[in-house]
Parts: C-alpha cells; structure tokens; sequence
C-alpha cells in the first residue's frame, strides 16, 4: 500500500513535471500523503480517503506551493501574493518564508479559520485582511500584480495546479490503478482540474480539454500508470454553490469557510472535467457537511476541517442513492486537517465532558457512566 519517501513531490515526480533536471526544490518534504481506507463508513464500496491534511502546512495546496514557489525563486522572484481563504496564505507563508520571500497574503476579514491566521502570522506573511470576500480579494490581487514585482501564487499560477496533480499519481499508485470515482470539494474548481490532469496523464491520454488551463504543458506524460480514469465528483456547500447555480453567486456563505467562494477562478476547466469524466457536481448543507465531519473523526480516527468533509458527505449520500455504484473503489479527498479549525470542531462538541475531583473514586465513578 501506501509509498513512504523522504522526497518531497518535486524530487518524486521530478520527470512528470514542467521543471528542470537541476532546479533546486523549494520543499517541506510536501506530498506522499496516505490513503486511508473507511470500511465502516460505506461497506458497499470500498472507500479511501486521502489525507491531505498530513501534508506540512495541513493542507493539499502545499503540493502546488513547492511547485510555485519554486519556479518564482528561479525566476528571481523577491515577494509572491495571494488571496485566500486560509490554507493557501498558511502554505504560501511557509514556503516563501522558506525561499526567503515575501509573502503578501489577502484575507476575508473574520472569516478565515484560527489555525489558517495564527500559520501565516507565524511564518511571517504580510497580512492584509478585507473587507470584502475572497473573490473581491482575487481580483486585487489580479490587479496589483499587473504593476507590482508580486507573483501570484493562487491556483491561476499554472505551476500550482501541476504540483497539485501528483496527488492522483500517488492514488494510482497506492491503488495499483485509478479508482472508479474521485470525489473532492470544490472552491475555485483548481484542484478537481489539478486531479483530472493527474490522472490524465497517468492514463496516457493526451489531450485533455483542462490542460488548456496549464498552457497547453502536458509534455511530460512519463511512463503509464493505469488504464482508466475515475468519474470526477465535485462538492460545494449550497450556500456557495455556483456550479449549480450555473452563474457566479455574489454573497457567497457556508460554515466550510475553505470553500466560501462564489466566482471560481477554474470555472471553464472544472465544466471539461464533468464532461471528459461523465462526473457531476452537488450541493450540500453546512449540516450535512458538519455531520459527515463528526462522523470521519468518530467513526474512522480521521480529523479534517469541514471543507473537507464534503467529500466523503457527498459521497455517502450518492453511494445511498446508487448514483455510485456498489462494488466500486471511491476516493475521496480530505483538503485540510481538522486542526485548521478549532473553533468551528468546538462549536459542535460543546460538552467537554465531566469535572470531578482529582480523587479515585470520583474518577471511576466518572469512567463508570460509560462502561
Ligand atoms: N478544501 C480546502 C480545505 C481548501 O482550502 C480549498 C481551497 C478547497 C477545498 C477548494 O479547492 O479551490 O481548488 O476547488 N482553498 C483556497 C484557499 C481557496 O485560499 O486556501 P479549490
């Protein structure tokens, strides 16, 4: 099963990716996440999760920051910007400050996760929160880079969606083969495009209709490491759900702050993976996500933030309603660590549990209760 390396992803995938033979990694040994089975949670199907959330940063975009960063340090690049709902300003945080760089990272006011804030403080980024959402803050950050020396490091930096497909290199490789479906959550729809590359490639299919998004680049196939490509499942939260509204959606809100977004930046590409892959998209409630939330960390020992969650709460209701079929081999995966979000994790677990005194018998009396 899973692969253990010391590597980071651009030392593993050196040869898949747009990157020389010599270029020097940017690297917290990113990548090489594992791919944990839930038997208990869909018995009909056999169900992973992959865990991004043990990437270093606690969350998927470190696979796309080692790219990024990378390219901008050979570049000379001296300060990079982005706008974020959190884990990208946490990752750019880190690997610039790694690189030596400035990082300029554009928040919603109040409304990015404490771990996310308290990461990019701690790695020394300059904040700048908004008052506006994180779409509003993409399109400064469009904007400022016209004129400023800034590289954009969000996921329309097409090094980013490169990093980001190894992860479906890695669940070929875990697996021996493709799973049958792919189910993620989708904000601006960069990593869906980011895994359907990946397993494009890994197929030996040239061509995809996504790649478009990272210039036409898909020269560096290497050797085939399946046959099949999974149907690609997209979730949002309903409150910010424009895939299903079919437009933009201008107040975008859900408690999976991760995915608060309501104009996607990989709009055009997302629509070529639902086609090329005959997958959908789906909405679920802040309820249902939370629920599913619970149940990954109860039921299974898995934490992941409540972003995340849609994935496998998405999932369970399609594998319920036999839209995925039994007997099929599902991956799901989890974006970002539980730990991202304390608060919201908190707010669902109110009762910390008894206080008692400090003496034997109260304690057994306390364990008593539940034995
Ligand atoms: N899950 C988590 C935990 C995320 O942080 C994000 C995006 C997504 C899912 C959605 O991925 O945008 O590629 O469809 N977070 C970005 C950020 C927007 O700023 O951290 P996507």
């Amino acid at each position: 099963m899973a692969f253990f390396t010391t590597e980071g992803l651009i030392d593993r995938y050196r040869q898949r990716l747009p990157i020389g033979a010599n270029t020097p990694a940017v690297t917290l040994r990113e990548g090489s996440t594992p791919l944990i089975r839930l038997a208990k949670l869909a018995p009909s199907v056999a169900l992973y999760a992959k865990y991004e959330g043990l990437n270093p940063t606690g969350s998927f975009k470190d696979r796309g920051m080692t790219m990024a960063v990378t390219k901008a340090a050979e570049d000379g690049a001296k300060a990079v910007i982005c706008a974020s709902t959190g884990n990208t300003s946490a990752s750019a945080a880190a690997y610039a400050a790694r690189a030596g760089m400035t990082a300029f990272v554009l928040i919603p006011e109040g409304k990015i996760a404490r771990g996310k804030l308290a990461q990019a403080m701690m790695h020394g980024a300059k904040i700048i929160q908004i008052r506006g959402n994180f779409d509003d803050g993409m399109q400064l950050v469009k904007e400022l880079a016209e004129t400023l020396p800034v590289t954009i490091v969000n996921s329309i930096n097409p090094y980013r969606l490169q990093g980001q497909k190894t992860a479906a290199f890695e669940i070929v490789e875990d697996l021996g083969r493709a799973p049958d479906y792919h189910c993620l959550p989708v904000g601006n729809a960069g990593n869906i495009t980011a895994h359907w590359i990946g397993y494009t490639e890994a197929a030996g299919v040239q061509g995809t209709k996504a790649c478009l998004h990272c210039h036409g680049d898909c020269s560096q196939m290497g050797i085939k490491l399946c046959d099949e490509r999974p149907v690609m499942v997209g979730y949002q939260a309903s409150g910010s759900a424009p895939f299903l509204r079919g437009e933009p959606v201008k107040s975008p809100d859900t408690v999976a702050t991760a995915i608060r977004i309501g104009n996607p930046q990989s709009w055009d590409p997302a629509l070529v993976v639902q086609e090329e892959s005959g997958g959908w998209f789906d909405e679920l409630s802040d309820d249902e996500i939370l629920a599913a939330q619970k149940r990954l960390a109860a039921e299974e020992g898995v934490f992941c933030e409540p972003a995340s969650a849609a994935s496998v709460a998405g999932a369970l209701r399609d594998i319920e309603a036999g839209k995925i079929k039994a007997g099929s081999t599902v991956v799901c995966t989890l974006t970002g660590h539980g730990l991202k979000d304390p608060d919201t994790a908190m707010a669902q677990t109110p009762d910390v549990g008894s206080l008692v005194d400090a003496t034997r018998e109260a304690v057994e009396d306390a364990l008593s209760a539940h034995l």
